[in-house]
């Protein structure tokens, strides 16, 4: 009997995408980008300073249209956005006059959800992130941490099958991140949403991914599939274990390669 795939799943196919700069040559931010994650897998995207990565985040989402290749969604072209596709940005970008609550309903609104639903749904998603408590306070009131768990619930409102994290938690402190990432790892052990999680950090990279990928310099290119020798559940202690060690040798050696 063969098992149906798990949905979620993404190929990134020759991935090219040009910028148009005035009076220049267009800039070239990415060129021949090519992955693919399972459905339910958990990828890290790493790579240095403006090699594209919030460029391929943003191409899967259907928000920047490819100039060469295409992002296939469940072997189908993504060509616009998606609401399968939820998407947390670098600054979560909430409406500023809506509470968190409202913030977090916006999409189910615009999807036509009637209102008692939308309160269920809102409330369910508030408690998932641990903002039960701030349903009616504004962004500006809230911290950097949990501005950043507001947007992910908002991600979370339609019930994505993929979840594309972009830098989520780069504006926290190392514990509070630490913490996050568990909790993150938590919702995934519900949910299995499949995960692109780009960050900087490499030790955060082994611990949410299967595996990381690694990005060259610009235009950003997959320079290593790095997959990651650790079992599920994860708990931070395994980031001593030595074969995380050696992951993140790999990892820095690639990124050594392409900073040179
Ligand atoms: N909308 C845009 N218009 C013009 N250039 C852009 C745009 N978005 C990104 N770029 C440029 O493309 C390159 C890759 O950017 P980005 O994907 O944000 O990199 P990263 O997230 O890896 O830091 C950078 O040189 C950036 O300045
Ligand atoms: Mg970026």
């Amino acid at each position: 009997m063969t098992e149906a795939a798990a949905p979620g799943r993404i190929d990134v196919h020759d991935l090219a995408v040009e910028f148009p700069r005035r009076g220049e040559a267009p800039l070239l931010a990415i060129d021949g980008v090519e992955f693919s994650v399972s459905g339910g897998e958990i990828v890290s995207l790493i790579g240095p300073n403006g090699c594209g990565k919030s460029t391929i985040l943003r191409s899967i989402a259907g928000l920047v249209r490819p100039s060469r290749g295409q992002v296939l969604l469940d072997g189908g072209a993504i060509d616009g956005p998606d609401p399968r596709i939820g998407l947390v940005f670098q600054e979560p970008r909430l409406l500023p006059w809506r509470t968190v609550a409202r913030n977090v309903a916006y999409a189910l609104e615009l999807a036509g959800f009637p209102r008692p639903v939308r309160e269920v749904r809102v409330l369910e998603l508030l408690r998932r992130v641990g903002l039960q408590d701030s349903a009616t306070v504004l962004p500006a009131q809230l911290s950097g941490g949990m501005r950043q768990r507001a947007a992910l619930a908002r991600a979370l409102a339609l019930e994505p099958e993929v979840l594309l994290l972009d830098e989520p938690f780069s504006a926290l402190d190392a514990m509070t991140r630490d913490r996050f990432n568990l909790e993150l790892l938590r919702l995934w052990g519900r949910l299995r949403t499949t995960i692109v999680v780009v960050t900087h950090s490499i030790s955060e990279a082994i611990f949410l991914g299967d595996r990381v990928i690694v990005l060259g310099a610009r235009p950003g290119r997959v320079v290593a599939d790095i997959a990651v020798p650790l079992s599920r559940p994860r708990t931070i202690d395994q980031l001593d274990e030595a074969a995380v060690s050696a992951t993140a040798r790999e990892i820095r050696r690639h990124l050594d390669l392409v900073a040179a």
